[in-house]
C-alpha cells in the first residue's frame, strides 16, 4: 500500500544536505522525456500501490518531463496575484487537490559507486520511490532536492515513481503573482557518485583591489579523498584546497567584463569544472560596490514563463531572452520570485548580469486577512524559511553574477525572515541580504522598495527621506544603499515616467537603480474555434477567483516580442550619454558604464539626407566625460544624429549594434499650414459646401471628401480606450479614483455634438460646435476655421472648455472616420514607435513608413489605446487606389493615431481576437494635446507636467489629397 503523504509537512524528507551545482565528469543520466502519467482530482482518489513494480499503468497516458501538467492537457492553469485560490486554513489545503502520478523505467549501466537522484523543480509537493522504496518527499517548488539512491538503485532496469500534489502546506509559502502550474517542471537527473569523488565545492573568489584575484576553494570529497585544484589556462596545478591563493593573471569579473576562469577540482575518480569569476561585493558609503566601485543597476524582474510550456522554460529560450536583455542595455536581473533554472546562473556569469537571487518564498495572501497567521512570524514555520534560504544559497553560491541574496517577496515581516537573513549571512558572509518587506531595514543590508514615486526616490538620493520613528533604525537605514526591486510597471501602454526615476539614479550615488516589473508577460497561448491564436490571462480558464490580465505586464510579450516600453527603457538607461551642443559645434560623451571605457564603441554621425561618417573619439574612462568638436557639416543639415554602436562583435550582439544615440535639430519644415494669400471662397449649394478640394456637409460641418478621397469628420474627442495604467488607482493619488473612472464619470466617452453655427462668409468656413456629455453642463466649444488656397485645406482649431470639468482629459483629438483601410502610412516625426507625453523616449525624428494602420498598433493582451506618433509635421495615408491619391496632413508637430478600430471597440474588446480584422475602415485621430500614461496599474500615476488639465487648445493643420499614392 502506498505510504500516506503528509501534506502538512513544511520541508521535504529524505534528501541530502543542499550543495552546489557544478559540472562533473561523473556519469549523468537525464531522466527527462516521456513518463507514464495519470491525474486524479484528489489525493484520496489517486490510485494505490503506484510505487510497486507490479502496478499496471497500461491505462495511463504519457507526459513530457519537465512540464507543467495544466498546459499538457491535464486540468487547466489558474491565475491569482495575491489572493490564495483556496481557503486560508493553515496548514491545510483543500481535498480537491489535483494529484499527478508519474512512472518511468530507466536503465542504469554503472555498477560501481553510488548515485544521486536530483529533481530541479517539482511543483508543489512530491513523494518519490525508486524500485518500490520510498526515497522521501520534496518541498520548495523552485528548489532542488537530491536523494542518495545508492542503496535503492540497481544496475539494469529501474523504476522511478513520483506522486505530485498541486497543493500542500507549503503552498502558503508559494503565493507568487503567477499561474498556479503544478508538475515536474525542471530536469530530473541521475548522477553517479564514484567512490572518492567530489561531493561539494565552495568557491571563494574575491577581487582584492590591492592583491587582485584571491581564490579559496573548499572541497568536500567522498571517502576522505584528497582534492586537487588546477587552473589549466594559467598553468596552475596542485593548489591546495582550503587555502587562499593569489591568482596572477586572472581578470576581475563584472557584469560589464564577465571574465571567467576555469577552475578544475579533481580527485582520483572525479573531476569537477567550475567557471569562476573574481569579484567582491561590499557596502560602503551607502553604496553597493563591486571591486570597490559603485554599480548602477539597469534591471528587470525575470519570471520563468512560456506561452506553450508554462513554467518549463527551455534553456535555449532563457539564453535568447538574456541576449535580448543585453541588447537592450539591461545589466541586472532579479530572479523574481524564486531561484531560476540553474542554467540561468551559468548564462548570467557568462554574459554578464548582476543578479539578485531570490529565494522561493511569498506569503502575500495573508495580507488580505491583515497578516493573521502569516508564516513569516510563526515559529512553527521557521524550518521552512531556513530550509529555503539554505537551498538557494547552497545551490547558487559559486556564481559570480549573484551579488545579493533575496529572502523572498511580499511575505510581510517577522522572526523567520530575520532568522533567514542571519542564516544567509553565516552561510555566505560575502553577499549582502535583500528583502523588500523589511520596511525598517532591521535585518537586511540594502534598502529596497517597490513602486515609490519619483519624488520619493529623489529624496532618498538626497539623503532626505522621511525618517523612521526609531532613531537607531533610522541611522542604520540611512547608511544603506537604495534600490528599487520593482518599479515602472510595464503593463499595457507604457510605462510612463521612466526618465524621472533615471534622473535620480544618475544624480545620486545612493540610489543605484532598479528592476522594471517585469521582463516577460505570462500569457498562455490559446486559440479561438476558428484557429486564431491569442494570449489568455486570468479568468480565461474559468477560475472562480482570478486577477485578470494583471499577469500580462512585461517589457516583452509572452513570445518575447518587445513591447514599445523596452526600447524606451533601453534609451533611458543607456550606458553612454551623448549630448550635442546647442550650436552643434561639439559633442559631449559621458561614459555611464561602471568598469569599462568606451573603446568598445564606435561613434557615427549623420545629417538627414546628407553627409555622415565616423567620429573619432578617444577612449573615455568609466564615469568620465569628453567633449569633441563636430565638423561644420554637422551644423549644415536640419536634422543631425549621432550614434554609439559596438565597434566589434560582442557575445550578445554584432558590431554596429546601437547602444546610445542623440539628435539635434528638426525635420524639414512642412508646407505652411495657415491660410495662404491666394485663398478661394467657400460655396454653398443645398446641403453641400465646397471649399477648394474640400466638400463639407452643410448640416454637420463635417468634411466628407477631399478631392477624390472620402473622409468623415472631424469630431472632437477627449477620450481614449483606457490603458491598464489609466485604469489603475495611482499610488500617489490614493484618494482619487483612476483616471479612467474619472473620465467615465465625466462622460468623456459619450460626448454629443451640437452645431452652433456654420458660417461660410468671406474666405473662411467657420464651424462652431459645442461638445459635451449628457446630463450635465460641462462641455467644450470647438471652432474650426477652414480656408483653402484651391489645392489644400487649412483647418485652424480652437477647443475651449466651458463649465466645471470634473476630470482631466485623455486627449484633445480631431477624429476622422475614413471608410477605407490605409494602404501605407508614412510620416515625418517621431518614430518608429509610439510616443505619449511621458513615454516614447526611444522615438527619434525621421521619416517612417508602415504598410498599414494595423502596423501602427501594438497587440496588448487587453486591447487599449496605443500607437500615437508624436511631433509629426507630415502624414500620408494611402487612400484606396480608386482615388489614386493619398491623404496628406501637415502641421507644426501634432500627434496622430491611425487605427483599424474605434476607441469604443478597443475599450470593449477583452482579447486581441475580439477586434475585427480586414475592414475598410481607419480611425485617424489628430491629437492637439494628450494626457501622459504613468504607471498607475501598479505605482504612481501621471506626473503633473504630463496631465492634460482642461484648458484651451489650439492647432493648425493642412489637409491635402496628394496626387500620387
Ligand atoms: C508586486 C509583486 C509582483 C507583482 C507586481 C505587480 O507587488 O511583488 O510579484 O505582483 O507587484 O505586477
Amino acid at each position: 500500500m502506498t505510504e500516506p503523504f503528509d501534506l502538512t509537512a513544511i520541508v521535504g524528507t529524505g534528501g541530502i544536505a543542499p550543495r552546489a551545482r557544478f559540472a562533473t565528469d561523473a556519469t549523468l543520466l537525464s531522466l527527462n522525456g516521456d513518463w507514464s502519467f495519470a491525474l486524479s482530482p484528489s489525493l484520496a482518489e489517486a490510485p494505490d500501490g503506484i510505487e510497486s513494480p507490479d502496478f499496471d499503468d497500461s491505462g495511463w497516458g504519457t507526459i513530457p518531463v519537465p512540464s507543467s501538467w495544466p498546459v499538457q492537457g491535464h486540468g487547466s492553469p489558474a491565475y491569482t496575484n495575491v489572493v490564495f485560490p483556496f481557503p486560508i486554513d493553515v496548514p491545510f489545503v483543500p481535498d480537491e487537490n489535483p494529484t499527478g502520478d508519474f512512472r518511468r523505467r530507466f536503465t542504469w549501466s554503472e555498477s560501481d559507486g553510488g548515485a544521486l537522484l536530483r529533481f530541479d523543480g517539482v511543483d508543489a509537493a512530491g513523494q518519490v520511490w525508486l524500485n518500490g522504496t520510498l526515497l522521501g518527499t520534496t518541498r520548495g517548488s523552485r528548489l532542488p532536492t537530491e536523494f542518495d539512491v545508492s542503496d535503492a538503485l540497481r544496475p539494469g532496469e529501474n523504476l522511478l515513481v513520483v506522486r505530485v500534489t498541486q497543493w500542500a502546506a507549503t503552498s502558503y509559502l508559494e503565493d507568487q503573482d503567477m499561474w498556479w502550474l503544478p508538475g515536474i517542471f525542471r530536469d530530473v537527473t541521475l548522477q553517479a557518485t564514484p567512490a572518492g569523488g567530489v561531493h561539494d565545492v565552495a568557491v571563494h573568489a574575491d577581487w582584492d583591489v590591492d592583491r587582485g584575484a584571491v581564490l579559496r576553494i573548499d572541497a568536500a570529497t567522498r571517502d576522505g579523498a584528497q582534492a586537487q585544484i588546477a587552473i589549466p589556462a594559467l598553468g596552475l596545478a596542485a593548489l591546495a584546497p582550503g587555502e587562499e591563493h593569489v591568482i596572477a593573471g586572472a581578470a576581475p569579473w563584472t557584469a560589464e567584463t564577465p571574465a571567467l576562469t576555469e577552475v578544475v577540482v579533481s580527485t582520483a575518480t572525479e573531476t569537477a569544472t567550475l567557471r569562476v569569476g573574481f569579484r567582491t561585493v561590499t557596502i560602503e558609503d551607502a553604496q553597493i560596490k563591486v571591486n570597490g566601485t559603485r554599480i548602477r543597476l539597469r534591471g528587470v524582474n525575470r519570471h520563468e514563463s512560456h506561452p506553450d510550456l508554462g513554467r518549463a522554460v527551455p534553456l535555449t529560450v532563457a539564453r535568447a531572452e538574456m541576449l535580448q536583455m543585453k541588447q537592450y542595455n539591461v545589466n541586472a536581473i532579479r530572479t523574481s520570485h524564486y531561484p531560476p533554472h540553474p542554467g540561468v546562473l551559468d548564462l548570467a556569469d557568462e554574459l554578464g548580469f548582476w543578479l539578485v537571487d531570490e529565494s522561493d518564498l511569498e506569503t502575500h495572501g495573508f495580507e488580505l486577512i491583515g497578516w493573521r497567521d502569516n508564516p513569516s512570524d510563526d515559529p512553527a514555520w521557521r524550518d521552512a524559511y531556513l530550509d529555503r534560504i539554505t537551498r538557494t544559497v547552497q545551490r547558487d553560491r559559486n556564481h559570480a553574477s549573484v551579488i545579493l541574496w533575496s529572502l523572498g517577496n511580499e511575505s510581510g515581516t517577522g522572526g523567520n525572515l530575520a532568522a533567514a537573513a542571519a542564516l544567509s549571512h553565516s552561510l555566505d558572509p560575502s553577499r549582502p541580504v535583500h528583502y523588500e518587506g523589511d520596511y525598517d531595514c532591521e535585518y537586511v543590508d540594502v534598502w529596497s522598495q517597490m513602486y515609490p514615486t519619483q519624488s520619493h526616490v529623489d529624496a532618498v538620493g538626497r539623503r532626505a527621506e522621511q525618517p523612521l520613528a526609531d532613531a537607531a533604525l533610522q541611522a542604520r537605514r540611512h547608511a544603506m544603499p537604495h534600490l528599487l526591486c520593482e518599479y515602472a510597471h510595464a503593463m499595457g501602454t507604457g510605462p510612463g515616467g521612466l526618465s524621472e526615476y533615471e534622473a535620480s539614479f544618475d544624480t545620486y550615488d545612493r540610489t543605484q537603480g532598479g528592476f522594471v516589473w517585469e521582463w516577460v508577460e505570462h500569457g498562455i497561448r490559446q486559440r479561438t474555434a476558428d484557429g486564431r491564436a491569442y494570449f489568455a490571462y486570468g479568468g480565461d480558464f474559468g477560475e472562480p477567483l482570478h486577477d485578470g490580465n494583471f499577469v500580462a505586464d512585461g517589457l516583452v510579450d509572452a513570445d518575447r516580442v518587445p513591447r514599445p516600453g523596452l526600447a524606451d527603457y533601453k534609451k533611458v538607461v543607456e550606458p553612454v550619454k551623448l549630448t550635442i551642443a546647442d550650436d552643434r559645434a561639439s559633442l559631449t560623451i559621458r561614459n555611464r558604464y561602471d568598469f569599462v571605457d568606451t573603446a568598445h564603441l564606435a561613434l557615427t554621425w549623420s545629417v538627414q539626407g546628407g553627409a555622415g561618417g565616423d567620429l573619432p573619439v578617444p577612449a573615455i574612462a568609466p564615469g568620465d566625460s569628453a567633449t569633441v568638436p563636430l565638423s561644420s557639416e554637422a551644423a549644415a543639415g536640419a536634422l543631425f544624429t549621432v550614434r554609439a554602436v559596438l565597434a566589434q562583435d560582442a557575445p550578445w550582439a554584432p558590431a554596429g549594434h546601437e547602444i546610445a544615440w542623440a539628435q539635434a535639430g528638426s525635420l524639414p519644415a512642412a508646407p505652411a499650414a495657415g491660410p495662404g494669400s491666394d485663398s478661394v471662397a467657400p460655396e454653398t449649394a443645398g446641403d453641400v459646401i465646397t471649399l477648394g478640394p474640400g466638400v463639407f456637409d452643410a448640416n454637420t460641418g463635417h468634411l466628407t471628401a477631399l478631392g477624390a478621397i472620402e473622409v468623415d469628420g472631424p469630431v472632437v474627442t477627449l477620450w481614449r480606450a483606457p490603458t491598464d495604467n489609466d485604469r489603475g488607482v495611482a499610488q500617489d493619488r490614493l484618494d482619487l479614483p483612476s483616471d479612467a473612472e474619472l473620465w467615465r464619470r465625466g462622460g468623456l466617452h459619450r460626448l454629443r455634438t451640437r452645431v452652433a453655427s456654420i458660417d461660410a462668409t468671406g474666405d473662411v468656413l467657420r464651424v462652431t460646435t459645442h461638445v459635451g456629455p449628457a446630463g450635465t453642463d460641462h462641455r467644450v466649444q470647438v471652432v474650426l476655421e477652414w480656408t483653402s488656397d484651391g489645392t489644400a485645406l487649412s483647418c485652424s482649431a480652437t477647443v475651449t472648455p466651458h463649465g466645471d470639468w470634473p476630470s482631466d482629459w485623455a486627449r484633445v483629438g480631431l477624429e476622422f472616420a475614413l471608410p477605407w483601410a490605409a494602404d501605407g502610412v508614412e510620416w515625418d516625426g517621431l518614430g518608429p514607435d509610439q510616443h505619449y507625453p511621458d513615454t516614447g523616449q526611444a522615438a527619434r525624428l525621421g521619416t517612417f513608413r508602415v504598410d498599414s494602420a494595423r502596423d501602427l498598433h501594438t497587440d496588448y493582451v487587453l486591447p487599449q489605446e496605443n500607437g500615437s506618433r508624436a511631433q509629426v509635421t507630415r502624414l500620408r495615408l494611402g487612400a484606396p487606389s480608386s482615388s489614386g491619391a493619398a491623404l496628406q496632413v501637415s502641421g507644426e508637430g501634432f500627434s496622430f493615431t491611425g487605427s483599424p478600430w474605434t476607441s469604443a471597440e478597443l475599450d470593449a474588446a477583452l482579447h486581441t481576437v475580439d477586434l475585427p480584422e480586414g475592414r475598410a475602415f481607419t480611425r485617424l485621430t489628430i491629437d492637439l494635446a494628450e494626457h501622459g500614461i504613468g504607471t498607475a496599474s501598479c505605482g504612481p500615476g501621471v506626473l503633473d507636467p504630463y496631465r492634460l488639465t482642461p484648458r484651451t487648445v489650439t492647432g493648425v493643420l493642412r489637409l491635402q489629397a496628394s496626387a500620387s499614392r
